[in-house]
C-alpha cells in the first residue's frame, strides 16, 4: 500500500506517520507539506531516513506539482491533514483558509479522479457542527447533526466537507470523513491551549484563559485519533462520516488548573483575557457509529494522556523551546497584547 500524507509534518500528520510506520511497516508512506508556521520538519526527523518514507514540500494548492507527484508515486491512498487549523488565526484573516482548506481539498482530489484512487480520507473536525449549549448536556454531535459552523476555520472545513461529498455523489470517488474533537499530545504546536499553558507555565508566564474559561472541549489523545483513522481507510464505507470523540469533556479552566497542579505550578498564574469572538461554547461527539461498525474506542484516559503529554514536553524542550524563540514570539505579542495580556 502507498499512501500520501499530507500535512504530516504537523501535529496529528506526523503522530499518525509515525503510528502507519509501526502499524504497516511495508506500507510506503509519502509525506506532501508546504512547511507553513506549523509544519516542522524536524518533528520527522526519526523517519526521514525509513526507506519506506518519502517527504516532499509541496503545497497542496499547487496543482502541477500534486499531479507529477500522482503520475511519481501513484498513491492506493490519500489521507489528507493539511489544513491551516488555528480558529484564532482564521478569525484574524481567513483568505488562507479558503485557499488551503477549500482549493486545496479539491486539487488532491481532482488528482484523485485523473490518476484513480482506493481511498480519498478527509480529516475534518467536530467544529463543522457549530457548538452545543452549556445547560444542555444531554446533547451530542451525530454525524446528521446539521453542518452549522461558526469560525472563518470551520466554516473552510465545513465547505471541504461538503466538497468531499460531493465529489463522492457526482464522480463517485471513494472517500471517507472522520470529524474529530480537540486532540492533544506530542508535537502539538504551542498556539493551542494544552500545549501554550504547559509551555507558558514551565516558564512561569501568565495562563491566558479566554473569558471564564466555562468553555468545554472533547479532548482525544492524538494516538486515538490516528487509530481510528487507520481504520476508516481500511474498513469504513464509502461516501461515510465517521466522528471520533473521547467522551472526554473538560471546561478549559479546569484543563488549565489541572496541568497547574501536575507542574506544581500556582494558579496565580491564570489570568483572564479577552474572549473569543464567536467562542464555541461546548464540542461532545457521539462516537456510536465508529465504535458499532469499526469497533474503535478510545484508549488512553486523560488522566494518564495528559501526564504522557506534559512529560514529551519536559523531555522534549529543545523542540517547542525553538518555535517559541522563531516568528510565533511576534504571533503571540499581537495575539495575546490585543487580548490585553502584555508579556
Ligand atoms: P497543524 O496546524 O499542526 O498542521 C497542519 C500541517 O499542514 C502543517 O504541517 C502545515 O505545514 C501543513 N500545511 C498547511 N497548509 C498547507 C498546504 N497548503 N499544503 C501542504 N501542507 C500544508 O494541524 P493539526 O492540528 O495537526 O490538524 C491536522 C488536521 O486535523 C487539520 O485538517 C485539522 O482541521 C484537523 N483536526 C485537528 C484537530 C485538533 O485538535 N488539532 C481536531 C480535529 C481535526
Ligand atoms: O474541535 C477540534 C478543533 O480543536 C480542531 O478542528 C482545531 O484545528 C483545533 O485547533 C481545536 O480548536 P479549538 O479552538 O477548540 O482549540 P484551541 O486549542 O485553540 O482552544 C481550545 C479552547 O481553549 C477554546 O475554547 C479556546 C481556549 N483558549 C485557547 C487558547 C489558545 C484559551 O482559553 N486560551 C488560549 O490561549
Amino acid at each position: 500500500m502507498n499512501i500520501i500524507v499530507t500535512g504530516g509534518a504537523g501535529f496529528i500528520g506526523s503522530n499518525f506517520i509515525f503510528y502507519m510506520l509501526k502499524a504497516h511497516p511495508d506500507y510506503r508512506i509519502v509525506c506532501v507539506d508546504k512547511l507553513t508556521y506549523a509544519g516542522n520538519l524536524s518533528t520527522l526527523k526519526s523517519v526521514l531516513d525509513n526507506p519506506q518514507f518519502r517527504f516532499i514540500k509541496v503545497d497542496i494548492c499547487d496543482r502541477p506539482a500534486i499531479y507529477q507527484l500522482f503520475e511519481e508515486e501513484h498513491p492506493d491512498v490519500v489521507v489528507n491533514f493539511a489544513a491551516e487549523s488555528h480558529v484564532d488565526r482564521s478569525i484574524e484573516n481567513p483568505e488562507i483558509f479558503l485557499q488551503t482548506n477549500i482549493i486545496g481539498t479539491a486539487v488532491l482530489m481532482d488528482a484523485c479522479r485523473k490518476y484513480g484512487i482506493k481511498r480519498y480520507h478527509q480529516v475534518s473536525t467536530d467544529e463543522v457542527y457549530g457548538d452545543l449549549p452549556l445547560d444542555r448536556p444531554d446533547l451530542f454531535f451525530t454525524e446528521t447533526t446539521p453542518i452549522h459552523a461558526s469560525s472563518p476555520y470551520s466554516s473552510s472545513k465545513a465547505a471541504a466537507d461538503l466538497l468531499v461529498q460531493a465529489y463522492h455523489r457526482t464522480y463517485k470517488l471513494p472517500v471517507t470523513i472522520s470529524r474529530c474533537s480537540n486532540n492533544y499530545g506530542p508535537y502539538h504546536f504551542p498556539e493551542k491551549l494544552i500545549p501554550l499553558m504547559i509551555a507558558n507555565a514551565l516558564n512561569n508566564k501568565p495562563l491566558p484563559v479566554y473569558g471564564e474559561g466555562v468553555n468545554v472541549r472533547d479532548w482525544l489523545y492524538v494516538e486515538d485519533h490516528c487509530r481510528a483513522i487507520d481504520l476508516i481507510i481500511h474498513k469504513g464505507r464509502e461516501g461515510e462520516v465517521y466522528n471520533v470523540g473521547g467522551h472526554n469533556e473538560m471546561r478549559n479552566i479546569d484543563i488549565v488548573k489541572l496541568i497547574c497542579k501536575e507542574l506544581g505550578k500556582p494558579e496565580s498564574l491564570i489570568i483572564h483575557v479577552q474572549d473569543r469572538k464567536g467562542h464555541d461554547m461546548r464540542y461532545a461527539i457521539d462516537p456510536t457509529k465508529i465504535h458499532n461498525e469499526l469497533g474503535w474506542l478510545p484508549e488512553t484516559k486523560f488522566a494518564d494522556g495528559i501526564k504522557k503529554t506534559i512529560r514529551w514536553y519536559l523531555d522534549n524542550r529543545t523542540w517547542w523551546e525553538t518555535i517559541l524563540s522563531g516568528e510565533y514570539k511576534n504571533y503571540y505579542e499581537q495575539m495575546y497584547g490585543k487580548r490585553g495580556l502584555h508579556a
